[in-house]
């Protein structure tokens, strides 16, 4: 299972690298937004200050919704580094770029999944991802991790290729029930990621193993 953490924030991104388990960022403008980065120059250079952080995979949102301007601006998102993955909304008109861009050997991130006939759409397209926002879903009393379960039988009926890319992951427990369901990757804060360190039984462990090695080495 790969790991992204699901933010604009560079120290976060950075602390999660060095854990030495990231695989890929997200980003939405909602993120960058609250990063106070705002002008097309200054979210390029975001973006790019990001990649230069991560090995791979930074989704990067266009903010068009027709077709022509989703490829415009999904070119000039693909040309700032080969690590950036084009994040495309599902509506008719990302639907038919992210087929353009599978054309033009651009990677897709499929945004906004929040039913399996939409994750068929982005597969059949050729999107390289599909973020079902199960945090989301769960908002309105509707079981995210069930759409996850259908997701991964789906495609396995029928063998594509897209990835699926859990987001909207709220809390320790939907990543691990990711894993379990078969998630290919999850995306999360930072606490996410590191909460999944924390046992009470590991620290008093350790304690007791300090605090008797201090015993007799002083
Ligand atoms: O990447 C988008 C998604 O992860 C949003 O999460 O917590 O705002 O629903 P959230």
């Amino acid at each position: 299972m790969q790991f992204f953490i699901d933010t604009a924030n560079l120290n976060d991104i950075q602390e999660a690298y060095d854990l030495g388990v990231l695989d890929g960022v997200t980003t939405n403008p909602s993120l960058m937004a609250k990063e106070g980065i705002t002008g097309d120059d200054n979210i390029r250079a975001h973006y790019k200050a990001i990649c230069d952080i991560v090995d791979d995979n930074v989704s990067a949102e266009v903010i068009a919704t027709d077709f022509d301007g989703i490829m415009k601006e999904g070119r000039q998102l693909a040309k700032l580094d080969d690590k950036i993955v084009v994040k495309v909304p599902m509506i008719k008109e990302g639907v038919k770029a992210i087929k353009a861009f599978y054309e033009e050997g651009i990677r897709t991130n499929c945004t906004l999944i929040f039913s399996a006939g939409q994750a068929i759409l982005a597969a059949k397209a050729g999107a390289s991802y599909v973020s079902p926002f199960i945090g989301r879903l769960d908002d309105v009393s509707t079981d995210g991790l069930s759409l996850i379960e259908q997701i991964v039988q789906i495609y396995d009926n029928y063998g594509f290729e897209t990835e699926i890319l859990a987001a909207s992951v709220r809390h320790t427990m939907h990543l691990i029930q990711c894993a379990e369901i078969g998630a290919d990757v999850a995306t999360c804060p930072l606490n996410v990621i590191t909460g999944l360190l924390k046992h009470p039984l590991t620290d008093q462990g350790l304690a007791k193993f300090l605090a008797d090695h201090k015993k007799l080495n002083g």
